[in-house]
Formats: structure tokens, sequence, C-alpha cells
């Protein structure tokens, strides 16, 4: 693998260069800057909906921890959001959006490769040929599949069908690791070990069979109407979930109107679902353990707790919202990373596809 040090040298620096020396000099330019032993991760969420303060305290926040010990993709998976139709100016700007969240959230675009499914053809062109090794039997069990055709009757498209094909191309195209999803995306991370192995057990090592990362705390914030039901973009209710664009004071609101109970205790039992989750969403945000968080509280009201818990999301949010206004002035920036990060990515998409290529029978290319 490449690292981000000497990648950003052999882009920026020795580009001009590299393109004069001779394609065995080439060659073992390449081989030398691949040497990295970190291992890889991969990751991507979908710019559909408005990203809410689940998808950063569950999701976003860990993939910043994991950003140091890992050779990270995240990736704004545009495909995959087409299996439900979308408005194409709103994907577009939510697609920007999203990305320049990842950078917000504070992981570093020249360390992580930070881009867009759409512009690395690698992803639409393996999920091809992976479909032909997956079987109609394997995907009709997937319970997300059942959900969201239940939820969108009147558009069942064979893309909805082979979502976790493409979900799988993600993944395989980079040999990658290990995967942070949520638990929602469990069944997802083993059809791609299926699909990997049965590829493996046909043509050999082909692909790294990765690992799923279940992160531990933070990970799944509930609702604040339902707190039985996952912090949703999709959710009706609009006072279930709090966004990631939400101002100070509809953020206040929400906690204020969180759903608790007659218990009139701040403890973290499963008894006491609405006062968990807001326990949870006050540790992620501040970093105290709902030991210390029940001793804070300890003989205070709910009143006093959800305006601690509408204090401490409020501070979670603001930097986070004054960083994307900023970011979203660099244009030039962004667009740079944009371009540069698609390179790197397809560059190392590509090194899978074509050997896939070639292990499934398609004719060499001619250099
Ligand atoms: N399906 C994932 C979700 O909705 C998003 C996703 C697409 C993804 N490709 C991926 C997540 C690859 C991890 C790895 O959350």
């Amino acid at each position: 693998m490449l690292n981000c040090y000497q990648y950003d040298a052999f882009q920026s620096k020795s580009q001009l260069t590299y393109f004069c020396l001779d394609d065995k000099l080439k060659w073992v330019i390449r081989r030398l800057i691949m040497i990295n032993d970190k291992k890889v991760l991969f990751s991507g969420m979908q710019a559909t909906g408005n990203l809410t303060l689940g998808n950063y305290l569950g999701a976003l926040k860990n993939w910043v921890k994991l950003s140091d010990e890992y050779e990270c993709f995240y990736c704004v998976v545009d495909e995959h959001s087409i299996t439900i139709r979308q408005d194409p100016a709103v994907l577009r700007k939510r697609a920007r959006t999203l990305l320049t969240l990842y950078i917000a959230a504070g992981l570093n675009p020249e360390k992580n490769c930070i881009y867009y499914q759409s512009h690395v053809s690698g992803h639409a062109e393996l999920a091809w040929i992976l479909n032909c090794f997956t079987y109609m039997g394997e995907l009709n069990r997937m319970t997300q599949f059942k959900d969201k055709a239940a939820k969108h009757a009147d558009n069942i498209n064979a893309g909805l069908f082979t979502y976790p094909v493409l979900m799988a191309a993600d993944i395989l195209l980079f040999q990658t690791d290990v995967v942070p999803v949520g638990i929602d995306q469990k069944q997802h991370l083993e059809i791609t070990r299926d699909i990997a192995q049965r590829f493996n057990s046909i043509y050999g090592d082909v692909f790294t069979i990765p690992e799923a990362y279940i992160g531990k705390s933070g990970a799944k914030i509930m609702s604040l109407q339902e707190p039985t039901k996952k912090m949703s973009k999709s959710d009706e209710n609009p006072n279930g979930s709090i966004y990631l664009m939400d101002d100070p004071d509809t953020i206040m609101r929400k906690c204020k109107k969180a759903v608790t109970d007659s218990e009139g205790h701040v403890l973290y039992r499963d008894e006491q679902p609405g006062v968990k989750n807001l326990i949870d969403i006050y540790s992620a945000c501040t970093g105290k353990t709902p030991a210390e968080v029940e001793k804070e509280f300890d003989g205070k009201g709910y009143g006093e707790f959800k305006l601690a818990v509408g204090e401490a999301v409020k501070a979670q949010l603001k930097p986070l919202q004054d960083e994307i206004a900023r970011l979203e002035k660099e244009k030039a920036y962004i667009d740079g990373i944009i371009k540069n990060n698609a390179e790197k990515a397809a560059y190392y998409a590509n090194k899978t596809l074509r050997k896939v290529q070639r292990k499934v029978g398609f004719p060499d290319r001619i250099r």
C-alpha cells in the first residue's frame, strides 16, 4: 500500500518526472511506494436525507478515531443512493455536503482517501462481475431489501435488489481488512464475505476477507421520540432526530421534548430506553462514561438532565457546523481533494479489478 506521504510526494512533486521515466523504472517506483504495513479500512455513507446526530456520534466520530491506525477509504456512496428515486440537484448537493462533513469532522483528506463512489468506475465494474457470483436466494434473504421494498413498493428496482453486491464490490475492490458499520449493515458484510470466499475458492486468493467492525460506545443513537427505534435520517417525525445542521434553539427544543418515563431517575438501564439514549448521547458528546453521568445527575430531575444534554449537543455540533460553513467557501481546495482522491482510489481499485478481470477470462488489454 502506498502511504500518504509517499503518495503525495509522488502525486505533486514527482508527477512530471515520473511520466518521463521508462516503464521498467516506473514499475520499480510503484513497487517501492506500495510498501506499507497498515491494514485497510473501508466505509461509506449515503448522502440521502439529512444527516443526524446519530450518523455523527455513531459513525463519523469513530471513523476519525480509527483513521490513524488504518489506511482508510471513506466513500460517499452516491451510486447506492439512486436505488431510491432522487432529485438530481438535491443528491449532488447532499453528496458534496457529506464529503465536506467527512473533512469537517476531522478526517484528514490527505491521509484518508475521501471520494465519491461514482468517480471510480471500478465499483460498478466489479459489482457486475460479482453479480454473476451471487445467488438470487441469498439476496432474497436480505432484511434491508425486504424493508426497503415494502417502503418503496412502487419502485422495487433491480438495483435495490443487488444493492449488497455493489456494497461487496466497494469493500473488496480495496482488499479491505476492516469495515466499520452499524449493526444494521452486518448482514451485508456477511454476504460480502460469502461472495469473496466463493470467488477465492474458484480462482485462488484474489480478495482479502473483510471483518466487520461494530463500534462499541455510541454505536447506536436512538430516536428521541421512539427510543426503541434507531435515530434515522428518514424519520417522519422531525422531533425524533437531531440533524447536524439544526440551530442551537432547535437542538435544545428537541432535547427538552425527548421522551423519557415516569421513573424520575437518571439511570442507565434497558427498562428506561429514553433516559438510556439521552445518557448515551451525553456520554458521546462529553466523553464521560454512563456511570459518571448517573453520578453527576444523582438526585436531579429529568428537566435539568435534558438541559445538560441539549448544551452538550450544542457544544458538539457548533464547531462542526462552523467548519462545514468555512470549508464550503473553499471551493478550489475541496475540488482538489475530490480530484486527487478519486485518482488515488482508482489506482488501487484498478489493481484489484484487472486481476479479477483476468481471473474470469476477459482478454488482456493491449498496451
Ligand atoms: N449500505 C451502507 C449504509 O447504508 C453504506 C455503504 C455502501 C457501505 N457501501 C459500503 C458501508 C461499504 C460500508 C462499506 O449504511
